[in-house]
């Protein structure tokens, strides 16, 4: 979703703001651009629809250099994209705004506005936001109060960063429901919708709070809270390892992040105890919260629904314990009930999902025990809003189809099912199998990455297709929905997956030889079920593409394409197939010739509603 970049320095910032944009670029826009008031107070513009490549070539051709700036990425919500209504906004050629989320009553305030004589020339809800700063510093001291001012009018989310040539060597932000981080420099300052962005010019960061005002020079930063009070906030310090975004030898970020997998996963299983996991891994008071947990209700959006409909099989049959899977975006609307003593658990790879973000601000004391978040991104909204946090340790993930986020989330789910399981029916032989398959999994998603020559042969058959069929039971199912999601998500080729039982409930109806069928057969207790479901789609001329056990049994035939997958515990099964799975969208998508780490309309952190 949209991306701020702004700066505040000594030093000419332009080449900072757009590198900045280059590094928020997979979060999915459409149009970019910048900002700057140059050494004669002027406020010189750039915009363009496409890439921030063609903001770049734009500032080639007609520089413009200053050492205050704003700039931004944006996705499309309100007006289409093009470059007017790209950010910035400017309002008397003086001010300019870039902004982030949705502001809710801008139809009203833009009829306020345009009464009061003000031209729009976007159709973008934040141009009210700069018209309207403009007309409150016609009375105001200075900008931070102007800002002041205009916050209190704003209903929605936003995160806000603005200058005015009036006062031209400070930025002014603001955040409420929007993620924003000041960088903070060496006689410079920085700020941006997220770390990353940042990384090039410091590795210290203040992660603000909701309703955060700041005040930014190159030599000063002054931060009010939601209450107007001057506060101190914690500077963190990011290790150098952190965050490395490179490329490496790779073409792409997805691949890497594939590839990356056997290193996060064993990243994310804490090295201590070989045979058990401490409650504390799910932070300090996790123990006595588990002591009371008796039902356990899930909510995510996308990839992270899915390791949530992973988690219920695991959950309630190994740990005993009765589970509940929901979306966020229905979650949070609807009028619910829960069984007493139930932890909610909110899974986000980034941490900041507008929808679980609201889930879990409006679960209530009265329907859970407590809360509990899994997630990517230390110091996202989620972990700091929840009880409890566990990190999983992908490290950054870039590309907008999650990968190594989704197996990790699945490790950190096996892990809360054992702490849970064991103060439950969980033997202790069985929490210490648990955890030594565990240390083994990245051996066995080494042995399916080394499949991955089959299965970039096995894609070339679906480059030409419209449609594809997934198809797995039991806890594959939800491994089904993450194969089909990934690959309409990068391919674009449209994918749906179903419970194989239901097969005969509608989907065999489109089943024919222009549908390829892809079947997660493990080799599990449904094995036997799920042939017979193979077999009826084969006799409808379907071409099938089985993922199974080497030992499974599934024979090659002209229309039958079995991909033999590395023999390995049940359990770590959907983690080890959904590997292979993402090979295989990934293929499709590059022979498709797809923009793979940036596939239209999507966008990696969906931090709007
Ligand atoms: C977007 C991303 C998906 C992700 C989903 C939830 O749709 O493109 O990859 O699964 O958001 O994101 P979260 O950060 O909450 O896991």
């Amino acid at each position: 979703m949209c991306g701020i970049v702004a700066a505040t320095a000594r030093r000419e910032v332009s080449a900072i703001l757009l590198e900045g944009l280059r590094r928020l670029e997979y979060r999915g826009y459409d149009s970019a651009g910048l900002a700057l008031i140059d050494s004669d107070h002027n406020l010189l513009l750039h915009k363009r629809q496409g890439k921030v490549a063609e903001l770049e070539q734009a500032q080639a051709m007609d520089p413009k250099y200053g050492c205050v700036g704003i700039a931004h990425t944006r996705w499309a919500t309100h007006g289409a994209p093009s470059a007017a209504n790209a950010h910035p906004h400017i309002s008397g050629e003086r001010v300019a705004v870039v902004h982030n989320g949705i502001i809710e009553n801008n139809e009203a305030l833009r009829a306020e506005l345009q009464a009061a004589g003000y031209e729009f020339l976007s159709g973008t809800d934040t141009e009210v936001i700069v018209h309207l700063l403009h007309q409150q510093l016609q009375s105001s001291q200075s900008l931070l109060q102007a800002m002041q001012t205009v916050v209190e009018r704003l209903e929605g989310a936003y995160a806000l960063a603005a200058i005015d040539v009036a006062h031209p060597d400070e930025v002014i932000a603001t955040r409420e429901g929007s993620p924003l981080v000041i960088g903070v420099g060496i006689g410079e300052n920085f700020l941006a919708s997220d770390a990353l962005a940042l990384r090039q010019v410091t590795d210290r960061f203040i992660y603000l709070e909701e309703g955060d005002l700041v005040r930014m020079t190159a030599s000063s930063l002054q931060i009010y809270d939601a209450n107007g009070n001057r506060i101190e906030r914690t500077i963190s310090q990011l290790a150098a390892h952190e965050e490395a975004t490179g490329l490496g030898d790779y073409e792409h970020y997805m691949l890497k992040e594939i590839y990356e997998q056997p290193r996060a996963l064993a990243a994310t299983v804490p090295a201590t105890g070989a045979h058990d996991i401490a409650d504390e891994a799910f932070g300090t008071g996790a123990a006595a919260v588990f002591d009371r947990v008796q039902a356990v209700q899930i909510v995510a959006c996308g990839t992270s629904f899915h390791a949530g409909m992973v988690a219920r099989y695991w959950l309630e049959e190994l740990a005993g314990i009765p589970c509940a899977v929901e979306v966020a975006s229905e979650f949070r609307y609807r009028k619910r009930v829960q069984h007493p003593g139930t932890l909610l658990v909110t899974v986000s790879q980034s941490g900041e999902t507008a929808d679980t973000l609201a889930a879990l601000r409006n679960a209530t004391e009265a329907e859970f025990i407590s809360s509990l978040v899994i997630s990517n991104v230390d110091h996202s909204s989620l972990v700091r809003e929840s009880d409890l946090v566990f990190l999983t340790r992908a490290g950054a993930e870039i590309g907008v189809a999650s990968t190594k986020a989704f197996t990790t989330q699945l490790v950190a789910f096996l892990m809360l099912t054992l702490v849970l399981g064991r103060r439950r029916n969980l033997s202790p032989e069985a929490a210490s199998a648990m955890v030594s398959a565990l240390h083994k999994l990245p051996d066995y998603v080494e042995q399916t990455l080394k499949l991955d020559p089959l299965i970039k042969d096995m894609a070339s058959a679906f480059i030409l297709r419209h449609h594809a069929l997934f198809l797995g039971r039991g806890i594959q199912y939800p491994i089904a929905l993450e194969g089909a999601l990934k690959l309409k998500e990068i391919s674009y080729i449209h994918a749906e997956a179903y419970p194989a039982g239901e097969l005969k409930h509608g989907p065999l109806a489109l089943v024919d030889a222009d549908m390829p069928v892809v079947a997660v057969a493990p080799g599990d207790e449904l094995m036997e079920k799920l042939k017979s479901n193979i077999e009826e789609v084969r006799s409808r001329g379907a071409e099938l593409y089985v993922f199974a056990d080497e030992n499974a049994g599934f024979l090659d035939d002209p229309r039958v394409h079995v991909l033999r997958m590395p023999h390995c515990p049940e359990l770590l099964k959907p983690i080890v197939y959904t590997v292979a799975l993402q090979l295989l969208a990934y293929h499709v998508a590059v022979q498709k010739g797809t923009d793979v780490d940036k596939p239209r309309n999507l966008a990696k952190s969906v931090t709007v509603e």
